[in-house]
Parts: structure tokens; C-alpha cells; sequence
């Protein structure tokens, strides 16, 4: 047999489905495997450990975690025939809710860890090594994961951090319970640990995420007596962090959102004006079948009392269309409340049944077509607000925080407060900061602008 040629360290490949907390999860297992010697890689064909970090929330991403492991199965029999070897890790969502399954219908799986368990990647790792058979880890101890989690290395001037973690709200449509568990939140002196860390490596930006965000609760930091913090507590003792300029946090339930979060987005300069409220429809009888606990009426109301507080913020939203049951006359009531809300930004979806979720067994289930209709007519509604709003910000001048370099020399690319793309001519040394920028023109999926004058930024 002939041996590839050896090389200095391994590698690892980590390919990310989903939801922010899933990137943010990839992060904190690259960082576990970095003292075992990985060194992360761009492509799978180089990888000595290829980890698959999967999404459940809608069929069609859990089938492509299928279809990538049958690219996958190629590449390890071509490997293994020149010699060498690699292995295959399924985490994430669907290695929660398929686990066994998985490793029935993919046997060049080798390991299976649900989302809370991976902090134990580095001895799972040596556990398949030592016994060579398939490994499945999908049990839930999630304030284990949290105690044990490396401290991190930042990786640029915006970073996520998890403050919460799982779901009770049990909508019907929804897998999120099931793979995540029950609501957990991080102790409020283990976040400021992070962000203070993050913040001396230059992190300017921090989001805070949580499957409900806003649900975040825990007692005061230690040596602090009083009612346990929520979430608006928690921004303002973060905003309190030398170097951190700006606080984000996604995503939130309407139920929770309290007094102080809204008084928080009100007068917290730090905390940026842009919010992510999914209200999923806009029909009563819907958001009842869905199990949200809200109406549509509460909704808007609440819309309106953040928008008391914080004028200019820019408002993002989830949405279902073609729920069972869901009407001519529902879908209509959905797209009455996108025309009064009037979204920044928003993703939408066909509804996709769940197997284990209660809508997924519900009678009246909507055709394929009706749904596609809907979501066409759906989406033009919000394309046609994305742009408006976008187009609002011609003439503005916006501080914006450089992120990386652009496509074309000399170009960089940051972000508003309003979490829009902004491209900007600049040097390279404003990269990881803050400069103004007054906007002159849009593009489908960006700002562009000039950096202003001292002056004009002062004006
Ligand atoms: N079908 C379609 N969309 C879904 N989402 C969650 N579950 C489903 C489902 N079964 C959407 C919701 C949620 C977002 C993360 O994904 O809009 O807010
Ligand atoms: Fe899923 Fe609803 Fe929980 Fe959000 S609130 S994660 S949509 S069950």
C-alpha cells in the first residue's frame, strides 16, 4: 500500500448549515481542536476530520447534509485507497434529531454529537480512535458545554456570542425545542468574561444569540445583590466594556420583549437600532394554531412602543406562509401586517412539516403550489420595503465599522447600524473601526458611499 506523504498537522473542514448559533457553535469547535493540533481548511479534499455542523429547521436542510455526505463517501474511499484517511462528523441539529439514523443510512459517518455535547469533541475524538467503532453523543447538558468552552480566539472586529440557549415556546411548526432542549441562559459574569476578552482582541461589535434571545434571564453577577437581569440589563453592563462600540442581539419572541429591553434600545447608544421580530403571520386563527401566544394586534402594538422609544430602528422579521389551515383570506391578513409594519429586512418561508411537530400532522395542509404563490407575492411585498428602506438612506451620513476588504483595491466593507452591507473607498487602516460614511447610492444588496470630512461628520 502506498502512504500519502506525511504531513506536519491535521486538518479540519467544518461546513456550517443554518442559524447564526450554529456559526458561532462551528467557531467554538475549530477552537476546541486547535491545541489537538487541527488547523482548519478550506476544502474537504485536504481535511483529515470533516465535521458537517447541520440545520433541521426546514426539510430541505436537513437533505442536503444527506446529499454532502454522499460527496463525502466518495472522497474518503478515494482517500483511503491512496492511504490516507479521513473522518466524518455529523453536529448540529439533525445529528440531534436523526442521530442513529444517521449513522444507519451514512456508515462513513463516524461520529454523531448532538448540539450540546460538542464541547467534548476532543475526547470523543480519541474515544472513536481508541475503540475505531461510530460514536453518538447527543445528550443535553448544556450548562456543561458552556462551563467547558475554551476561551476563544476572536476572529475579525464582529463576533457572536450565545447567551442563551433552547426553546420552551413549542410554536407547532417548529423542531427548535426538540434539537436545542429547554431555555438555558449563561451566567451574566461567564458572558462579560467573553465579550471583555473579545473586546481586547478588537472586537468592536458583539451579537448576542440565543434561539430567545430575549428570554435571557439570570441573577446579577456575582458579589451584586437584586432581581434576577433580563435582557436589557445585560446590554447595558456590556455597553460598559472598554473598546465595544456596538451591541446586537437576535433572535427575539414577542412575548418577551419587557419593558427594560425596549427602554434599552430607547437610550443605550450602544445597542443598535435594528431588531429581528419574527411574527411568522399576520391572521389571529394562524398565530393561535402556531402556538405563538400573541396576537397580531399585540404585535403591531408592541412595534409601535419600540418604535415610541427608538424612531429610526430598522425592524427584520421571520415569516411562514402556508401553514395548515392557512386561508386566501389569513395569507392576506400576513401581507396587512407586513404593509403596516413596513420591514428592513425579513426572510420567508414555505411552511415544511416537521416529522415529531404537532403541525406536522394537522389536517388541512396546503397545497405545494398555493404555498409557492403565496410566497412569491410575499416576497415582492418585502423586496419592494428592503429596497425602500435601503433607498431612504441615500444623502445619510452613517458611522459604519470596516469588517473586511472589498472585492476591488482599495475598497472596504462594514456595516451601518442598521445592519446593512456598505461598501466605502478607504485605506486598509480603518479596517476594525468606526468612520462615518455619507451614502450615495444603493445596489440590490449594499449601500455605497464616501467617507465624510471631520467636519461634515460633526455637521
Ligand atoms: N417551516 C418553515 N419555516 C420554519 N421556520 C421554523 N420552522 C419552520 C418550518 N417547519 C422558520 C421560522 C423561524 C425561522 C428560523 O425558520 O420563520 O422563525
Ligand atoms: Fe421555534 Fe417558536 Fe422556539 Fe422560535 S420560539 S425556536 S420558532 S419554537
Amino acid at each position: 500500500m502506498t502512504k500519502s506523504r506525511p504531513k506536519q498537522g491535521k486538518s479540519v473542514f467544518v461546513r456550517t448549515y443554518g442559524c447564526q448559533m450554529n456559526v458561532y457553535d462551528s467557531e467554538r469547535m475549530t477552537g476546541l481542536l486547535k491545541p489537538l493540533g487541527y488547523d482548519v481548511t478550506a476544502e474537504p479534499d485536504d481535511a483529515d476530520l470533516v465535521i458537517l455542523n447541520t440545520c433541521h429547521i426546514r426539510e430541505k436542510a436537513a437533505e442536503k447534509v444527506y446529499s454532502e455526505l454522499g460527496r463525502l463517501k466518495k472522497l474518503k474511499t478515494a482517500k483511503h485507497k491512496s492511504g490516507s484517511d479521513m473522518s466524518i462528523v455529523v453536529a448540529g441539529c439533525v445529528a440531534q434529531a436523526e442521530g442513529a439514523e444517521i449513522t444507519a443510512r451514512a456508515p462513513q459517518v463516524d461520529m454523531v454529537i448532538g448540539p450540546q455535547a460538542y464541547h467534548r469533541l476532543p475526547e470523543l475524538l480519541a474515544r472513536a480512535a481508541r475503540d475505531s467503532g461510530d460514536v453518538l453523543e447527543t445528550d443535553f447538558a448544556v450548562e456543561e458545554k458552556f462551563d467547558r468552552l475554551a476561551e476563544r480566539e476572536a476572529d475579525g472586529p464582529t463576533a457572536f456570542l450565545t447567551v442563551q440557549e433552547g426553546c420552551d415556546k413549542f410554536c407547532t411548526f417548529c423542531v427548535v425545542p426538540y434539537t436545542r432542549g429547554a431555555e438555558v441562559s449563561r451566567s451574566v459574569d461567564a458572558i462579560t468574561a467573553e465579550a471583555r476578552s473579545l473586546a481586547r482582541q478588537g472586537v468592536r461589535e458583539i451579537t448576542l444569540l440565543g434561539q430567545n434571545v430575549n428570554a435571557w434571564q439570570s441573577a446579577p453577577p456575582s458579589g451584586e445583590a437584586g432581581a434576577p437581569w433580563g435582557l436589557g440589563e445585560l446590554c447595558r453592563r456590556l455597553a460598559t466594556i472598554d473598546g465595544l462600540e456596538r451591541i446586537r442581539f437576535t433572535t427575539s419572541h414577542p412575548r418577551d420583549m419587557d419593558d427594560g429591553l425596549i427602554a434599552a434600545l430607547g437610550d443605550e447608544e450602544k445597542l443598535m437600532p435594528y431588531l429581528h421580530l419574527p411574527v411568522q403571520a399576520g391572521s389571529d386563527k394562524i398565530l393561535k394554531a402556531m402556538n405563538r401566544g400573541h396576537t397580531a394586534e399585540h404585535y403591531m402594538g408592541l412595534i409601535k412602543r419600540i418604535r415610541d422609544a427608538r424612531p429610526d430602528i430598522a425592524i427584520s422579521g421571520d415569516f411562514i406562509v402556508g401553514f395548515p389551515g392557512e386561508t386566501d383570506e389569513d395569507f392576506e391578513a400576513t401581507l396587512g401586517v407586513v404593509e403596516e409594519i413596513g420591514y428592513a429586512s425579513a426572510y420567508s418561508f414555505k411552511y415544511s412539516r416537521r416529522p415529531g411537530t404537532p403541525g406536522s400532522t394537522m389536517p388541512k395542509q396546503v397545497a405545494e403550489d398555493v404555498k409557492d404563490a403565496r410566497l412569491a407575492r410575499l416576497q415582492a411585498l418585502l423586496e419592494s420595503q428592503r429596497a425602500e428602506f435601503n433607498g431612504a438612506q441615500i444623502g445619510k451620513v452613517l458611522p459604519v465599522l470596516f469588517e473586511k476588504s472589498g472585492r476591488y483595491e482599495g475598497q472596504l466593507i462594514g456595516r451601518s447600524p442598521y445592519l446593512q452591507s456598505v461598501h466605502v473607498t478607504a485605506p486598509q487602516s480603518l479596517l476594525g473601526s468606526i468612520a462615518t460614511v455619507r451614502i450615495e447610492g444603493v445596489t440590490p444588496n449594499a449601500l455605497a458611499g464616501k467617507l465624510t470630512t471631520n467636519d461634515e461628520a460633526a455637521a
